[in-house]
């Protein structure tokens, strides 16, 4: 919705507040409230168990990834939902990690998120393969990209300056290089127009309680490139990993079925957040640019 006045009318603001702060929690969309109070009492409190089916919780994962895959430019099936942005990043990393095998240096910028550095660093300490973690100034990226780079792993937007990379272009300089790029959109979708396919993004993460509104605790989604879809195994797969009928016991094959969701829900290492993403089903907006204000 591009009008403003209108698109402000979704959202419960406190009075008189000029909210700038979409960067770390959205604000409540108004239909947000009768969302999960239907939730918790039709859905939960007279389906119980059988709710994971006939409220539809467990296609969650896919069927809200994939409207959040329409707002970064995403094929259909190869997003999902689950798990916070830092699990994702760190499941992005390792699986970018291991599609490069010869390969041990990581490129980041000293203006991505501390949170998505500590990822990297505490997997590069468990995996103990001799990885080289190098964090360059932002507008230094593109020099630094070499035959030697395994994976460029890079926030579009830089929330505290509006500083936005060129992912077209670092993607592009990425590949001819022989490297996987890692795309953090916590400040990107959203907020503004996203391409992950026209960008050719190897892999894509971010979470829904900053632009995508879906409150406090909203789980966070990964794209996964259908050309790396097969190829790419991720750690930590676990509940909806599982085939349905051995969740109970472990189970070291792929889950049954080649198509982009069940290969999707392969990604997730929990059960649905049914009720927080039940809010991220209301709309989503572009009221908040990531970029600061011009005046
Ligand atoms: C760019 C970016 N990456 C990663 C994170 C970490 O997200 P979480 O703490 O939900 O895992 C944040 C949180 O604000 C972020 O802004």
């Amino acid at each position: 919705m591009r009008d403003f006045t209108q698109t402000k009318a979704l959202f419960q603001m406190p009075a008189d507040m000029i909210y700038l702060d979409g960067n770390s929690l959205g604000p409540l969309p108004r239909a947000a409230a009768a969302r999960i109070h239907d939730c918790v009492t039709r859905e939960w409190g007279e389906m119980v168990i059988t709710g994971w089916n006939r409220a539809g919780w467990m296609a969650q994962p896919t069927t809200y990834a994939d409207r959040i895959g329409r707002l970064i430019g995403a094929e259909p099936g190869h997003t999902v939902l689950g798990d916070t942005l830092s699990v994702k990043v760190y499941q992005a990393l390792a699986a970018a990690l291991d599609l490069v095998p010869d390969r041990r240096v990581i490129l980041t910028d000293s203006g991505n998120f501390p949170s998505d550095i500590y990822m990297a660093e505490g997997l590069i300490k468990s995996l103990d393969r001799g990885y080289d973690l190098r964090v360059v100034a932002p507008e230094d990226v593109a020099d630094h990209i070499d035959s030697d780079l395994a994976v460029l792993m890079l926030t579009q937007v830089d929330y505290r300056t509006g500083r936005m990379h060129d992912m077209a272009a670092l993607t592009q300089k990425a590949h001819d290089a022989g490297a996987i790029t890692i795309w953090d959109l916590a400040h990107s979708a959203g907020a503004l127009p996203v391409d992950v396919a026209g960008c050719g993004a190897d892999f894509a993460v971010g979470c829904t309680y900053k632009y995508l509104n879906g409150g406090p605790g909203a789980p966070a989604f990964i794209y996964v490139a259908p050309a790396i879809s097969t190829a790419a195994s991720l750690p930590y797969r676990a509940g909806l990993a599982m085939p349905p009928l051995s969740r109970s016991r472990r189970a070291t094959g792929p889950a049954p079925g080649s198509n982009g969701c069940a290969s999707a829900r392969r990604r997730c290492c929990n059960s649905p957040h049914s009720m927080p993403r039940s809010t991220s089903g209301t709309r989503s907006t572009c009221t908040i640019s990531a970029r600061p204000p011009s005046h």
